[in-house]
């Protein structure tokens, strides 16, 4: 199966970002997961639209964007606009699951649906016929550098059980060559990664993290 790294720029330093995405792509990570907050839906606030269509001129990687904003419908296609290439938003962050996944698809992107720890896995059955991705939380979302929650493990493998083999199925949180293969075991297979890619060496760490899940 082939597995996808998805390094997340919230553990990148924000006064190099377009030369530390090249050095990601150029070591092999296909996607770019970008973390935007609103201070609401989450305490924390990161980035948004002016930072993501600044880096859309730099790379031709696949634009992940992870929207952990309340209300996420309101936004949508502004990102879409920006630069995005897969829009995930949060089940628990608005009443309009299916309106948010038609407006992604009307503009031919793809639509993941993310759950954050506590919200159990048939939250997203109804909508797996309609998803591009689904994303489990392995971390309460808000802040990178947290500890990776083993016990989601269950939960990926429901999904995976459920959405079957064509789906990509996104970990999101505490991930790195010493611990993805718990994940991708479980039926992940596409895996973000944060400190794990930006703190250190960025080549280095894409290709320990690619080697150790059989990617290289
Ligand atoms: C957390 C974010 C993650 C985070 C991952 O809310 O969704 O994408 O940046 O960072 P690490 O890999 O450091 O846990
Ligand atoms: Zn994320």
């Amino acid at each position: 199966m082939e597995i996808i790294l998805s390094p997340s720029l919230l553990a990148a330093d924000f006064g190099k970002l377009a030369e530390q995405i090249k050095e990601a792509e150029k070591a092999g990570a296909k996607f770019l997961h970008l973390d935007v907050m609103d201070g609401i839906f989450v305490p924390n606030i990161s980035f948004g639209l002016p930072v993501i269509e600044a880096l859309r001129k730099y790379t031709d990687m696949v634009f992940d964007v992870h929207l952990m904003i309340t209300e996420p419908e309101r936004y949508i296609e502004r990102f879409i606009d920006a630069g995005a290439d897969i829009v995930t938003f949060h089940a628990e962050a608005t009443e309009k699951i299916d309106e948010c996944i038609e407006i992604i698809h009307n503009r031919k992107k793809k639509a993941g649906l993310a759950i954050s720890p506590k919200t159990p896995a048939d939250v997203v059955y109804p909508y797996l016929s309609k998803l591009d991705m689904v994303l489990c939380m392995t971390v309460e979302p808000g802040y990178g550098g947290q500890k990776y929650m083993p016990d989601m493990e269950p939960k990926i493998a429901a999904v995976r059980e459920k959405a079957g083999k064509d789906m990509l199925l996104e970990v999101d949180g505490g991930i790195g060559a010493k611990n993805i293969m718990a994940p991708v075991n479980a039926g992940a297979n596409v895996i973000v990664a944060g400190t794990a890619v930006f703190g250190g060496k960025i080549s280095e760490n894409v290709t320990e993290i690619l080697k150790t899940c059989g990617q290289l």
